[in-house]
């Protein structure tokens, strides 16, 4: 039995559209036995509408603040895997009220990889109208925020979502706090 008292029982997951962040997080919650929630969901559910009609109807700056409310309710949670959208580093304020209870894991793949599975995605309002230089430049910018604000990197290149659940596992299991 794992007898440490943990003052922070969530993981939150972040990194750029298309890392898996979503089906990464629920292998992970299974494993750990926590709960899982995703802020992307819980934004769609709480509006009834999909992101990209959010961002059709409403633009960016109102899905940000959705995302700040999502990040404000999640953060009361004890013991879930929470799994962000790419852009919730964009508002400090979402992450800092998601740290109070959790570790911050950057889960991490190359351009490269990442660009086959985003490109032209009609689900994705971000991607959907940038071509690959554009959503080159975006990738680096987030690029520097996860790294800004993450407690921990996976990197997922060759890795399956298994194998990355298990190492987030490992980390969590490290990280006494
Ligand atoms: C966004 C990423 C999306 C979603 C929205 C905006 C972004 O989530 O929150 O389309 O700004 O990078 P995923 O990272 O799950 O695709």
């Amino acid at each position: 039995m794992n007898t440490k008292v943990r003052k922070k029982s969530n993981i939150v997951l972040i990194g750029f559209m298309g890392t898996g962040k979503t089906s990464i997080g629920r292998k992970t919650a299974k494993v750990l036995g926590k709960g899982f929630v995703d802020t992307d969901i819980l934004i769609e559910e709480t509006l009834s509408m999909t992101i990209p009609d959010i961002f059709k109807h409403f633009g960016e700056p109102f899905f940000r603040q959705q995302e700040l409310k999502a990040a404000i309710k999640v953060s009361d949670y004890k013991n879930h895997v929470i799994a962000t959208g790419g852009g919730i580093v964009t508002v400090p304020k979402s992450l800092n009220m998601l740290r109070k209870n959790a570790i911050i894991i950057w889960l991490k793949l190359p351009f490269n990889t990442i660009i086959k599975r985003i490109i032209k995605d009609a689900g994705r309002p971000l991607a959907f109208d940038k071509n690959d230089n554009q959503l080159k430049a975006l990738f680096d910018s987030r690029s520097r925020l996860y790294a800004e604000h993450c407690d921990e990197i996976v990197e997922l290149e060759g890795r399956s979502i298994e194998q990355a659940a298990m190492q987030i596992v490992e980390i969590y299991e490290k990280t006494a706090v």
